[in-house]
């Protein structure tokens, strides 16, 4: 990914925040991941008046990358008030599709961008060849 392409990226997630369905908890997600073929796809939290039922931003981002037909990627954006690490559920769900998943975490009230790796955020995850120990799989 070019600087460029990290700029835009940045700005992508900045952008889908602004979507954001937080009517109870107030606080705006906004994701974006680059695909390696450079597709940039954003998603944003939405929540639930059943609390639980919330759809964070980066999943929300995933779905809709996998639905438009990509399964690789670069980098993740996530765009939020302190530039948080994505939560545990997301952690898990990203990792699916590449534990090596660049993590750029964006203040949303400056120009701050903290970045690191999936992996750091969720070692000795639990994933697809975690399995293979059952046999018959
Ligand atoms: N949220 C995300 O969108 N991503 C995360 O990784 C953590 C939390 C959302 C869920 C909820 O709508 C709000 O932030 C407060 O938890």
């Amino acid at each position: 990914m070019s600087g460029s392409e990290e700029k835009a990226l940045i700005e992508a997630a900045r952008e889908v925040r602004e979507r954001a369905h937080a009517p109870y908890s107030k606080f705006k997600v906004g994701a974006a991941l680059f695909s390696r073929n450079g597709r940039i796809f954003t998603g944003c939290n939405v929540e639930n008046a059943s609390y639980g039922l919330t759809l964070c931003a980066e999943r929300a981002a995933l779905v809709s990358a996998v639905s438009g037909g990509e399964r690789e990627f670069e980098a993740l954006a996530i765009c939020a008030p302190g530039a948080p690490a994505p939560c545990g559920a997301c952690r898990q769900v990203l990792n699916e599709f590449g534990p090596e998943l660049m993590i750029l975490m964006v203040n949303s009230s400056s120009h701050e961008t903290a970045r690191t790796h999936l992996s750091t955020l969720l070692p000795e995850a639990f994933q697809q060849d975690s399995l293979d120990i059952c046999p018959g799989l």
